[in-house]
């Protein structure tokens, strides 16, 4: 029988597990503040904040907003950084990708305090994450580790073939997979959009990460027998339901399922391990910055 991972339950231990450590903060007088930013009103990108609000209420993070509009200059979103910067009750802030054409997210990433950096984007953390002393992983890379380890997947000597390599999952996943650790020590294969003969670099893998942003992109004739797959897409294709479109992997599941061992549905799988590493990442932050000594799962 193949095993479908379950985000949902492993996201929900770990927000149980967080509990404890945002409740010894804020007994020391530091509960955790998160903001998120968003410019522009594209509609998913307004979903992922609300659902991200959400999960810190159930927590107990302080949580902050700040919308700032699709066409004003680029220093009105700088500014608003800079006032997050300088709020001590905002521990972490994250500022919502894609934002629009002209603003430079790079520029936006530099402007974030690297303490605040709760996404893990800024140079300074990338810097610290490939040396590996990394101060923040960026979520749903860390999000993937966890669930891997939750299914008793070892990565030790284990053959990863990521499919994407964007800066928010390929590039840093393999950088994590790679290190000399209990959750690394894979060897990784990154593939992107100039890879020849894709489909024999993932059916050798033990592992199939598919980060493409392309929905359905990996069915099941490129999966190898008994193989993992770990699927990060999250792709809004139209569809005759209530919203219009519904939500697909970048792996054709019911193929995949037939060969993998194990596979994360979507949804339900790496989209609720991101936000909950988020709140992670916040705690870890208020830690930091506070110097409070808390335990993280
Ligand atoms: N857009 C899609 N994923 C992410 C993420 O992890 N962080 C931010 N800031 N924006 C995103």
């Amino acid at each position: 029988m193949t095993e479908i991972i379950d985000g949902n339950a492993v996201a929900g231990d770990i927000r149980d597990e967080l509990t404890d450590a945002i409740e010894t903060l804020a007994d020391a007088g530091a509960r955790p503040g998160l903001a998120t930013v968003l410019m522009g009103d594209d509609p998913a990108s307004q979903t992922y904040v609300n659902m991200k609000q959400r999960d810190c209420e159930e927590v107990g993070i302080e949580s902050h907003h700040v919308d700032v509009d699709g066409d004003a200059d680029p220093e009105v979103l700088y500014d608003a950084i800079e006032e997050l910067n300088d709020d001590p009750a905002i521990h972490g802030y994250i500022v919502q990708a894609p934002v629009p054409d002209h603003v430079d997210y790079r520029e936006v990433i530099r402007r974030v305090d690297p303490l605040k950096d709760v996404d893990g984007f800024h140079p300074e953390n990338v810097g610290r994450l490939v040396a590996g002393e990394a101060r923040f992983r960026p979520c749903t890379p860390h999000g993937v580790q966890k669930l891997l380890e939750a299914a008793d997947v070892a990565t030790e000597g284990a053959d990863v073939t990521i499919v994407g390599r964007s800066n928010i999952v390929g590039k840093p996943l393999a950088n994590l997979l790679l290190q000399k650790a209990d959750d690394g020590n894979a060897t990784v294969t990154v593939c992107h959009s100039r890879t020849e003969d894709l489909a024999t670099k993932t059916r050798t893998a033990d592992v199939v990460v598919a980060a493409a942003g392309v929905p359905e992109f990996i069915d099941g004739s490129m999966i190898g027998e008994d193989a993992v797959v770990i699927d990060v897409g999250v792709n809004r294709v139209d569809a005759e339901t209530e919203k219009g479109y519904e939500l697909v992997g970048d792996v054709e599941f019911e193929s995949a399922k037939e060969t993998a061992s194990a596979i994360t549905p979507v949804p339900g799988g790496v989209g609720p391990m991101t936000r909950a590493m988020l709140l992670y990442n916040t705690v870890k932050a208020a830690s930091l910055q506070e110097d409070v000594a808390v335990e993280l799962p």
